[in-house]
């Protein structure tokens, strides 16, 4: 492969905006006024201490996030919120945390949360090949629930919530394929995280924004690194938080800011994935989509061709001209493109115009 950066559709860790990446690369030897890089000054440094503040702010102004809530910076990857978060949450209160299992993250979460507390599985999307997500009318939350667990957007199977699910008790979301891709009402969650990796900078940190009540159900027996309750007291600093990914967050928020914010990405994002979808509709079915289609992704376009050997074929013949990343995930096969808030938008147009000329000569 040339040494030029091609269109990377990967579904994380993910493309990230060009004019953060070269904001990182000239501020890397050198941040202004430290004269030393952000991978070598103390978290405790002032500089630090103003990163994050402006890294919070940000994320409070994007998202409106009320005063009542936590905004959080940590690690483990979004994984490790799987289990922490009924740690936390359902240990001390006894309760049950309701879950929609609408792919394989929310599956994955659920399975996670069992080794913790009370879980009950209140919508299961399996038997249909998880191709949707549930209405609201089959959501039939338990009399203990503590809160609706859901998964914004399913990355493997590019299924998402047209708006999240209506429910008289708090919600937990995954975002982490969605984050900042679209304004959410932060209101109606008790928890909303998302790793970074995807749509809000580099692997390593972990965006939790939580309710101060759900953060005061932190039992006091957990070691301290498990508990959100020690975690916000200490504003994500009880141990060297992640420098370099909150560094990087400011800046791809910084940039979120200038393009005009989140109604401004959701009507860009809308489009984008419109070039696709319409070129898919439009092929007399060489195409098929994975989801049904009031669910289907705006970030990730989950697709496939006729046969497994097209697949290659169309993985292989991108490739060449700069399309790279657009194998499906193994338990879904076909092609998957994500098309994150940093894909610009020629980057789509680039893949709509090679999958129309694949499918006329191939279909
Ligand atoms: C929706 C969703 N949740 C959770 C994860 C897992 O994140 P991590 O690898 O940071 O644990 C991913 C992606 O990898 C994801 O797409």
């Amino acid at each position: 492969m040339s040494e030029e950066r091609a269109f990377n559709f990967s579904a994380g860790p993910a493309v990230m905006p060009l004019p953060v990446l070269k904001k990182i690369q000239e501020e890397l030897l050198c941040l202004p006024g430290c004269g030393a890089s952000i991978l070598e000054i103390s978290h405790r440094s002032k500089q630090f201490g103003e990163i994050l503040a402006r890294t919070k702010q940000n994320v409070k102004d994007l998202l409106g996030v009320p005063d009542n809530y936590q905004i959080m910076f940590l690690q483990g990857g979004a994984l490790t919120h799987f289990a922490m978060l009924p740690m936390n949450l359902l240990r001390s209160t006894g309760k049950s945390g309701n879950y929609l299992v609408t792919g394989n993250w929310s599956k994955k979460s659920a399975s996670e949360a069992k080794t913790q507390g009370k879980v009950d599985v209140v919508w299961d999307g399996k038997a249909e090949g998880y191709v949707r997500k549930p209405t609201d009318d089959e959501i039939k939350l338990t009399d203990d629930a503590l809160y609706c667990y859901f998964c914004a957007n399913e990355t493997i199977e590019g299924i998402q919530y047209p708006r999240e699910p209506k429910v008289d008790v708090p919600l937990i979301c995954d975002a982490s394929s969605e984050i900042f891709s679209r304004p959410v009402d932060i209101e109606k969650y008790g928890v909303l995280f998302a790793c970074a990796q995807k749509n809000a900078g580099p692997a390593g940190v972990v965006l939790v924004i939580m309710r101060d009540d759900f953060v005061e159900m932190s039992g006091d027996d957990l070691p301290s690194m498990f508990s959100y309750k020690k975690l916000a007291e200490k504003d994500s600093m009880l141990n060297t938080p992640p420098t370099f990914g909150i560094y990087s967050m400011a800046l791809v928020t910084d940039w979120l800011k200038e393009q005009g914010g989140l109604e401004a990405m959701a009507a860009l994002n809308r489009e984008k994935a419109s070039l696709l979808y319409d070129a898919i509709d439009g092929s007399n079915g060489f195409y098929r989509v994975h989801g049904q289609k009031e669910y289907r992704s705006v970030m990730n376009v989950s697709f496939r061709t006729p046969s497994e050997e097209l697949d290659k074929e169309f993985q292989e013949e991108a490739k060449k001209v700069g399309l790279t990343n657009l194998n499906g995930h193994r338990s879904v096969k076909g092609e998957r493109a994500s098309i994150y808030n940093a894909m610009p938008r020629e980057g789509v147009v680039a893949l709509r115009d090679f999958m129309v000329d694949f499918a006329q000569k191939k279909g």
